[in-house]
């Protein structure tokens, strides 16, 4: 497990923050930090693609009484954009009692929708951090290569062989411009996807990728 710096500063900004949100790319490590820190706080994690955590949530109650002392992690936030004004009333509520800070962690995709909702309703109550793929400092000098070649999202560069990097990423890529870019709001046409690909149609490393053009 390769330890990431990031995770000092989530835990300095829960401890000033009633929320705080922990944004990046699917994939970048995000639930695994999550977990860390889970193991350090009295915590209770919820993941808002599962039916049966979204439905735990449905009891007004929950976290306003079972959870009240408890850091609540809520995972794929993006799912349940609507849950801010619930949110900002329990934490709310928390404050005049002296619940200040640790309340929520919340884990999803930066897309511009989350963040215009989420600063709007949670304006002064959440900080916000961005999570990158692995960095220099984090893999050491010694991987620089491995890490210019293989980028720093954790299972490409940490794949075993040159081969499964690269499927993982080309794998990554076409996930990442049929589903997340849309969804992120981006619109691109889909005729202009292929100039994207020659990206991800890499040959296995057969063919330099750069040799394939765009329509
Ligand atoms: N610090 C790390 N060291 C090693 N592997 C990691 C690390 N963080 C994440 N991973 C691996 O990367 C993959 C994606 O991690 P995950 O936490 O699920 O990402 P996200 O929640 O951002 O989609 C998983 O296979 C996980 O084991
Ligand atoms: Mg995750």
């Amino acid at each position: 497990m390769i330890i990431r710096q990031i995770y000092e500063i989530v835990r300095e900004r829960l401890n000033l923050f009633p929320a705080v949100a922990l944004l990046g790319p699917r994939q970048v490590g995000k639930t695994t930090l999550a977990e860390i820190v889970a193991k350090e706080y009295s915590s209770v994690y919820l993941d808002l693609e599962k039916f049966e955590d979204v439905e735990k949530m449905s009891d007004p109650g929950y976290f306003l009484n079972i959870h009240r002392h408890k850091l609540v992690i809520l995972d794929e936030i993006q799912c349940i954009p609507n849950l801010f004004p619930l949110l900002r009333g329990i934490i709310d509520k928390g404050r005049k009692q002296g619940l200040r800070n640790s309340r929520f962690l919340l884990l999803g995709s930066a897309s511009g929708e989350l963040l215009r909702q989420s600063g709007e309703t949670l304006a002064g109550r959440i900080a916000y951090v961005e999570m990158s793929p692995l960095h220099l400092l984090e893999v050491g000098g010694q991987s620089v290569e491995t890490l210019w070649i293989r980028g720093g999202f954790p299972d490409s560069f940490l794949a075993k062989s040159e081969r499964k990097s690269i499927i993982w990423r080309d794998n990554f890529i076409l996930t990442y411009l049929e589903r997340d870019l849309p969804r992120l709001g981006a619109r691109v046409p889909v005729a202009t996807l292929p100039i994207f690909n020659i990206f991800a149609v890499s040959d296995l490393g057969q063919n330099p990728i750069w040799s394939i053009s765009g329509p």
